[in-house]
This record gives structure tokens, C-alpha cells and sequence, in this order.
């Protein structure tokens, strides 16, 4: 067995802990200073102040003087499984189109779907297998990954087929989601129920039998879903055993973040329409929320009130949105600085967000979002930095050295 001592590391970033981090307890962030830590085969097995004796077996040793080490990030809203790219649609933005407008005209998400279901399973599984190295490199550990792009019976399981595959060729843990209710194809515009029937009575069906997915999405938003519609599926979903985890209030006070959280969402994600009574109602429940903010980034939204929200007690997480239309990066280093800059959090709200809430906001909150004795070694070590705030401070750097999944250095 690979049994991986790291020592003098500056600081063994979210040890010992579990648990969701909420209110203002965001804002601490446990660092044990001058430690060491040692990895047994594919878990934490322990750690210590450098002072201390470690015990066990050890096969290699990494010096880790001047560099940090802390738990992988966990990117719980992606939708990493798509065909080619949108950069004109960016082009269209600098002209002065919406991302509402091109979504109307039947670009956007439709776009993609056109391209996806011209593409084969084999060329979708080599474009997102890119996608998954390009994350792993940048420090995920656990990514969430989306269909939504197939909108069709056919293409819809092949999208879920696509990331079932990822999940085995990858060491990352992955999780699946099915969002049908991405947007509506052009050939139900004027049948809207049937479109939902599809989604109810066949496709979820057929996904919970064959096990594709671990949760199921609805864009509930202005333009996209209504509430009703949500209502439906989530709770055809829920009779499945397949959990909601949500896109809502992106566009709009859309009333998604009440319908998920009444269908006990594990996650609501967006969230840039969110006032008091959306708080209030995220207070009363086990619903995440989570914030995308490179999506408000790229997109030029306003952001959503994320100091309101920790200030109100709620715990928050944070992703990428990884995707070809509103974010095209999954670098999470990024998004903390964007959690930084333009939502107010500080760096330790900004990692606490983007490991252990966001590991509950995909279900893996056992297994990984922080160092503790047993979950799964799946963490990096920094590059010599002064302090932890260097990390979203210097956004554009790369400040991971080494990179360790299950237990193996990559
Ligand atoms: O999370 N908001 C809905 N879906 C994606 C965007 C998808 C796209 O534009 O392709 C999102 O931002
Ligand atoms: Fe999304």
C-alpha cells in the first residue's frame, strides 16, 4: 500500500473538520500550523504539529516547507458535457444582446443542444475528458456534472451515459445530475406539458431504473421553467428517489428557490434574485445555497447577496457553473476571487464555501471537503505562499504544486 508522509507543511488548511460551516462561523477557517500529515492508500490517516511523532508505514515523503495543504475543492454545479463552444455568443454580448435575447432567438442553450445532438458519444466523452483534466489540474477533487444538453429522449441518456463513463475512467468522485428541464426545445414551445411529460412519465423513469442519476435539476427561472412545471418534476423525481438539487432566482424573484426548498433540494444554485423571504426560507431548511459568481461575471449580472445571506446565519458554497454559455472555466481558485471581489466573503468564507458546504451541496460531505481521518485523500499542496489570502489574491497565478486523488500523486 502507497503511504504518503507530507511534513513541514505551513499549514494543514481544514483539519479535523466536518460538518456544514454556516453564519459566522464561515469566517474561521482551523489551519494547524507546522504539520505534517500522512495519507494510508486512498484516505487521511492522520496528522500532527511537526513536534509530535507520526506512526505507520510510509513509502514516500513530500517536504512541503513554505506550501499549504488543503482538502481538493468540490465543484458541485458543472455541466462539463457539451459539444464545441459559444464564443460568438460572447462576440453577440459585446454588441449589446442579452443572454435572455440570444436564448430567445433559439441560441443559447438550444444552440448547444443542436451541436450535442449532432455529436457522438465517443467525441462527448474525449471533449469533456479534456474538460476533467483541466480541473483536476487546477485543484478539483469532486466535480458535479449536468446533462441538459441533449433535450431529447435519445440525447439526454447520452449525455447521462457520457458522464457514467467519466465516472469510471476518472479518480475523480463524481456525481450526476439530470436536468432535462434545461431549456424548452423548439418543437414543444407550443406544447409545453408535453415536453414535461416526456421528462415525468419516460426519461426520469428510465434514469432512476438504469441508475444514470444521483440528482435531478430544473432551470426554474424567467424565460426557462415556471414554478409549476418544477413542481412536477421534482416531485415525479422525489417518487424516484432522485433528490432536487436546482438552477434558481438567476433571472428573476422566480420562486425557485421556495419550490426546491419544498421538495427539499439538497442545493438551490444561482440565486441572484434572492430577498428576505428567500433567506428566511433557506433558514427554515437542509436546502444549500449555492453561488456561481463567475456566472454573474461573465454574464455581467448583478451578484447575488451572499454577506446578507452568511450575515442571516445560512451556510453558503461555492462552483463554477463550468459550461459554454454563462461561465467557460472551471478554475475554482477563480471563482474564490470572484467570491472575494464581488460578494464580499472573506478568503477563509471563500474556502469553507468551496470545501465542505460544497461537498454537502453534491453529497459527498463523508468522503471529502476537508482533512480528516478516514475520508478520501483527495487534496493539493500550494506552491510556496505567504498566506492563505494569497490564493484568491493573486487570481490569475496558479498556486497548486502537487495534486493528490485517492491517494496518488497525479
Ligand atoms: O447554469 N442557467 C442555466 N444554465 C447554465 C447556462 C447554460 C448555457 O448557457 O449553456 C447556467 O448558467
Ligand atoms: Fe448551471
Amino acid at each position: 500500500m502507497n503511504c504518503i508522509l507530507i511534513i513541514n507543511a505551513k499549514g494543514i488548511v481544514q483539519y479535523g473538520r466536518s460538518g456544514v460551516v454556516k453564519g459566522q462561523s464561515m469566517n474561521s477557517l482551523p489551519v494547524l500550523e507546522n504539520g505534517w500529515i500522512l495519507i494510508e492508500g486512498d484516505h487521511i490517516h492522520s496528522y500532527g504539529h511537526m513536534d509530535e511523532v507520526y506512526h505507520g508505514l510510509v513509502t514516500d515523503v513530500i517536504d512541503a516547507t513554505g506550501c499549504y495543504v488543503l482538502p481538493s475543492w468540490c465543484d458541485s454545479h458543472t455541466h462539463i458535457v457539451y459539444a464545441g463552444s459559444r464564443e460568438r455568443e460572447f462576440v453577440d454580448r459585446i454588441h449589446g444582446l442579452t443572454y435572455e435575447e440570444i436564448a430567445k432567438r433559439g441560441g443559447g442553450i438550444l444552440n448547444s443542444a443542436k451541436k450535442l445532438q449532432e455529436t457522438s458519444e465517443d467525441e462527448l466523452f474525449d471533449q469533456a475528458w479534456v474538460r476533467l483534466e483541466e480541473v483536476m489540474r487546477t485543484g478539483t477533487g469532486a466535480i458535479e456534472i449536468k446533462s441538459g444538453y441533449g433535450l431529447s429522449y435519445d440525447a439526454e441518456l447520452k449525455m447521462l451515459n457520457v458522464i457514467k463513463r467519466l465516472k469510471k475512467a476518472s479518480p475523480l468522485t463524481i456525481k450526476a445530475t439530470f436536468l432535462g428541464a434545461h431549456a424548452m426545445p423548439i418543437e414543444f414551445k407550443e406544447n409545453r406539458n408535453a415536453y414535461i411529460d416526456l421528462l415525468v412519465n419516460r426519461l426520469l423513469p428510465e434514469i432512476a431504473d438504469k441508475n444514470l442519476a444521483d440528482y435531478n435539476d430544473v432551470f426554474c427561472d424567467r424565460g426557462f421553467f415556471t414554478i409549476d412545471e418544477t413542481d412536477r418534476i421534482l416531485e415525479a423525481g422525489n417518487k424516484l428517489g432522485i433528490q432536487p438539487k436546482i438552477h434558481a432566482n438567476e433571472l428573476d424573484y422566480s420562486g425557485g428557490i421556495q419550490v426546491g426548498v419544498k421538495h427539499n433540494a439538497l442545493s438551490v444554485d444561482h440565486l441572484e434574485f434572492t430577498g428576505e423571504e428567500e433567506i428566511k426560507c433557506l433558514q427554515n431548511s437542509d436546502t444549500m445555497p449555492t453561488l456561481l459568481p463567475s456566472t454573474a461575471f461573465f454574464l455581467k449580472l448583478h451578484y447575488p447577496p451572499a454577506r446578507k445571506m452568511i450575515d442571516a446565519g445560512l451556510p453558503v458554497a461555492l462552483s463554477s457553473d463550468y459550461n459554454p454559455g454563462s461561465s467557460p472555466s472551471g478554475k475554482m481558485s477563480f471563482i474564490l476571487s470572484l467570491a472575494c471581489l464581488n460578494l464580499g466573503m472573506t478568503p477563509e468564507e471563500a474556502i469553507n464555501a468551496a470545501t465542505l458546504n460544497s461537498a454537502y451541496a453534491m453529497g459527498v460531505m463523508n468522503e471529502l471537503g476537508s482533512l480528516l481521518p478516514g475520508k478520501k485523500a483527495n487534496l493539493f499542496i500550494t506552491k510556496p505562499i505567504p498566506s492563505l489570502a494569497f490564493i484568491p489574491y493573486s487570481f490569475t497565478a496558479d498556486p497548486i504544486d502537487k495534486i493528490i486523488i485517492n491517494g496518488k500523486l497525479q
